[in-house]
This record gives C-alpha cells, structure tokens and sequence, in this order.
C-alpha cells in the first residue's frame, strides 16, 4: 500500500529525507470519512445522470459539492461511482434554492466478500429516486489508490490531499503516455515523479531519455548513464537506405540519380568490408545472398569514395557526372564536418554494433537502467539523426528481439521532432517515431511524450497516447487540442487547464484509475531534473564572462568543436 506519508506538499511538517521524494507528515483529510448523502435522482440519460439536492437541514452546511469531485450513486447491486460535472440552481423544485448536479458516470464499486473494490465501467445504471452520496475519504481511497507493485503512488488528490493519488503502471507504459504543460509547470519534475517511484521497484527497467536541455543527470544520478556528442558513437552503417539518402544526398538536384548511385555504391562497400574483415571475424558481417542496402553492416566511406572514382573512370567522356560528383563532394564534407564525427569519425571501422546497443540498451543494466542522451549542445541539424537513430534502434531492436526488451523512450520536447506541420521536421525521424507511436505497443516498447505545445505536436502520434498528464496551459490552442484527443467522458474537467498551479496535473485515460486533479509529489533537490535554471540576479552579481573564456569560446566555435 502507498504511505500517505510520502507523498505531500507541506513545507511545515517535513521529516528528514532519504530518496527522491520530500516526505511530509500525514496531510489533512479535506473530506469526511464516510460518504455523505446529498440528494437522489431525478434523471438519467445514458452516461449522464442529473442529481437534485437535498435541501441542508436548518442552521447546517450542506456537504460540499463541487465540479470534479467524486460522487455516488447506491442503486439495487452496486454503487455506481460518478464525477460531478455541473451544478446549477433552477428555482424550480420545492424550494426557491434547488441545486441541480450532473453527475457523469464512470465505474462501479463492489464489495466481493473481502474488501471493497472499484472497476471502470458502468453495467448497473441508477434508476429516478436512487440516492447519491459525495464519496466519502473512504472511497476516494478504494477508487484512486490501488495498493499494488503496479500502482505508482506519485502524488496526492486534489479532492483530498490525505489520498496518494496512483498511476496504473502497465497501463500507462504499455499504451504510452504524453506529460503536457508550460514551460516551468513541472513536466520534466513530473516525469521524474514517475520514473523514481517506478525504478524504486522495477530493477531490471530500460529508459532512454532523449534530453533537450541537459538536465536528466542530475535526477538519476547513479542510477543513470549519460552520453553527450563527446562520448556517443553511433555509426552511419546503422542507418538504413532511405535515411542514409536524405543525410548524404542533396535533395535539390539530381536526386534520383544521386540515390541510385549511393545505393550500388553501399551494396559494394558493405561486401568489400565483409570480404576484408572475413579473416577477422567470426561470422560474416554482410552476406550477398541475404543482405540488402538496408542491412546495419559496417563499411568504410573510402569504399564509397572508391566505387564513385571507379564508375567515374568507366564512363564516356559525354555521359552527365554531376550526379556523382555532388555525392562525392558531400560525402567528404559530411567526413570532415567536427560536428557529424560521432557519426563518420571513428577511423577504427569494427562491427560494433553489439557493443553499442548493449551500451544505449543497459544490457546488462549494472544497475543503472536509464540511459539519458544529452542534446543540448548538438547543433539542430544533426539532433534530427541522432533521434532518428535511436528511435529507429529502438524499434528494430524491438522488433528483431520479439519484444524482449521492454524499454521506455521518453521525447522531452517532442513538438520539435514530431511537428504537426508535416513540411517542418526532418522526415525519416518523423516516421521513425509515428511508427513507434503506432506499432511500438505489439513489441513492448513505449513512449513518453512532453511537449509544452501539444497544438504543434503531430496529431496522429498525441492521439496514440492512451494516457494525459495535463498540466497548466493557457493557450486556447493547446487547450482545444487536448479537448480533442481526450477520449474520455469526463473531458469536462480539461476546463480547469488554465487555472492549474505548479506541480498540479489532471491525469486522463487509461493509466489512472479515474481521471483526477492530482499534485504531484515534492521531489527533493538532488533528484530534481533541471539544467539548474539561469538566475540572473546571482550571476549578475558577480563576474561571468572573462577575456580568455571569450577566447576559448570563439575558439571552439570556429572549429565547431563542442
Ligand atoms: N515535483 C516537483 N518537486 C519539486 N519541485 C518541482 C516539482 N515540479 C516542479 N518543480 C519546480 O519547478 C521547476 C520547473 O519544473 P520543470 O519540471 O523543469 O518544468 P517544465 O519541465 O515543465 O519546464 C523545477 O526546477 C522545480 O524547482
Ligand atoms: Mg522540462
């Protein structure tokens, strides 16, 4: 079961803290115990069920109900559990102040001789006259806390801050999941929230983080490995034709006769390297009888080269040889480019390949299951290859091992990469990431989305996320687009997206239990994400800049050396 003490907010009750979370003591309850009767039914009309009020007895408050609060309804078998959507007065009933509730419904609650339990779904509707009650702390805790290893306590609900508030742990990683939200509301926080409680249990976890702003190291500490453009190696031979096409052909000329020629020419040079290394190696890295241009088996961009010479040398003097010239010319710059060496520049060409997703993969772990890939620092044009890369990895690793290695692949700013605009965004890596969106489920790999736009984030890949953790968002357009992904009933509830605070999250679809308003869990310093935001007041404060690091710096920036 979840402690309610680990989870909270309150800066005045701390206790001392070991872990990630900010242990506070128990928080307050904010609801009664028991659930509360507030009136009885006098309508139902498919999923929705309207609720008069029972007028307050004298001189008392009537229990407190309000938009997006559990509410109950006892009928003949079961209760039949709802989330208050609307409450007006109509001046009609038989008093000037009767207060009309809509009550949407969601699932059942039902004792099975044991304990009380809760399922989504709803088979026992209330009939006209059935009482409704405001759920007490009792079943807020049935309902939203499921005290099991597959239950991520990660935060406390908003109804009543004394129940943790849970995620459904193979739910929300097995249909992916997106984490929405403004700059600075806590996405990447929230994100931790999930990861720290899930490798708190889950040893043998695999996640990849692909970074944007440098700043997963410090949340995972030892639990992380890190590569950044000065220690990640992925080799060009790791990608397949067409993305090899669009890294070493120009796209404005020639283009078909450009690809034609890389793929003979890659074909050539894979069996050249296979015929060399044959003495070497144990098993031959590309057999002409069943590898293709696509197959990830090493060769050596001087083979390349070589073949381009060759054919340029057998042609007529009048035959057209621009095509193979600009290939050539690329070639050698994209080798020569500092920026692309952790691509073409290790010159000890070896079949590493196992070594390297063993490396990215954590196979073994060695108790370090996170994989963080900082991106921070690499150029725009060469993000989209590394992602591209990795995602594809993932997928074909996937793929090729029959789902035997169930990894999370978490996208922080995912609207750069998989933009909604279709001309923006570089294609392959594009549909490297649909196609994990789509297909990754069938080979257990699953995605974690964050995006402060999710209006620019591509559609077809938001809706493929079964899970929301919406945070605050104030543009009308970011709104609208989660209004529309939203397949669940309550979507009501997305009305409060701009009036969320800091760290507060509505959690819809299927890996909660219900959809809820939660606040998540305080992580305390040293397990926080964060790339240790620029405070201008201190760094003004003293000196920053000096001569010799402008120096260096436009030093290195001449020779685009990271
Ligand atoms: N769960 C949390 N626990 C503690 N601090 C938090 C939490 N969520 C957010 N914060 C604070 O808010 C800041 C911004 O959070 P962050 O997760 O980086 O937001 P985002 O990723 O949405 O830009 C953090 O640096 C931290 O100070
Ligand atoms: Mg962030």
């Amino acid at each position: 079961m979840p402690s309610a003490a680990l989870a909270g907010t309150s800066a005045s009750a701390r206790a001392p803290q070991i872990g990630p979370f900010v242990p506070t003591a128990r928080l307050p309850r904010h609801v009664a115990r028991v659930a509360q009767k507030i009136g009885r039914v006098t309508g139902v009309a498919g999923p929705v069920t309207t609720i008069e009020l029972d007028a307050a007895p004298a001189g008392q408050a009537p229990p407190r109900a309000e938009i997006g609060s559990l509410a109950k309804i006892r009928t003949r078998t079961a209760h039949v559990v709802g989330i208050i959507s609307s409450l007006r007065q109509t001046g009609q009933g038989p008093g000037p102040d009767t207060v009309v509730v809509e009550i949407i419904l969601v699932g059942e609650m039902a004792h099975d001789g044991k304990s009380m339990s809760f399922a989504r779904g709803v088979a026992n509707f209330p009939s006209i006259g059935d009482e409704a009650f405001l759920a007490g702390h009792d079943d807020l805790a049935v309902v939203y806390c499921k005290g099991s290893v597959a239950a991520l306590d990660i935060g406390t609900l908003y109804q009543d801050p004394s129940v943790p508030a849970c995620l459904l742990a193979d739910e929300l990683f097995s249909k992916h999941f997106a984490i929405v939200g403004t700059t600075g509301c806590g996405k990447s926080s929230a994100l931790a929230c999930i990861l720290h409680r899930a490798l708190e249990r889950h040893q043998y976890a695999h996640v990849i983080v692909l970074d944007m702003h440098g700043e997963y190291h410090r949340a995972f500490g030892a639990k992380a490995e890190v590569f950044r453009p000065d220690n990640l190696y992925l080799p060009f031979w790791l990608l397949n034709f067409q993305e090899l096409r669009s890294v070493l052909t120009s796209p404005e000329d020639h283009h078909d006769a450009q690809s034609e020629i890389l793929c003979d020419a890659i074909v050539v040079a894979k069996r050249r390297y296979a015929d060399a290394a044959a003495g070497r190696l144990r098993n031959r890295t590309f057999d002409s009888a069943t590898g293709t241009v696509d197959s990830p088996t090493p060769f050596r961009l001087s083979d390349l080269i070589a073949y381009i010479d060759e054919q340029l040398g057998k042609l007529e003097r009048s035959y057209p040889t621009l095509a193979y010239r600009r290939l050539k010319l690329r070639i050698e710059a994209l080798a020569s480019d500092p920026r692309f060496s952790f691509m073409f520049g290790n010159p000890n060409m070896e079949d590493t390949m196992v070594d390297l997703l063993a490396q990215i993969f954590r196979v073994p772990g060695n108790g370090k299951p996170v994989t963080v890939i900082e991106l921070s620092t690499v150029p725009e044009e060469i993000l989209d290859v590394v992602i591209l890369l990795i995602s594809r990895l993932t997928f074909d690793l996937a793929v090729w091992s029959d789902g035997g290695l169930p990894v999370l692949l978490v996208c922080e700013e995912a609207h750069r990469y998989i933009p909604a605009d279709d001309r923006r965004g570089f294609l392959p890596t594009r549909q490297s990431l649909s196609r994990i969106a789509k297909e990754g489920r069938k080979y257990g790999i699953s995605l974690a989305l964050l995006t402060q736009r999710p209006s620019e984030l591509d559609t077809t890949v938001l809706s493929q996320c079964s899970t929301l953790l919406a945070m605050r968002l104030a543009t009308e357009s970011d709104q609208k687009v989660m209004r529309a992904n939203v397949h669940d009933s309550t979507f009501g509830i997305l009305e409060y997206l701009p009036l969320l605070a800091d760290r507060e999250a509505i959690v819809l679809g299927c890996g909660a239990p219900m959809p809820m308003r939660v606040k998540l869990n305080e992580l305390a310093e040293g397990w926080l994400p964060g790339s240790g935001q620029v405070r201008f007041t201190d760094r003004w404060a003293r000196p920053n800049m000096d001569r010799p690091r402008l120096e260096e710096t436009v030093s290195r920036w001449r020779g685009r050396k990271l």
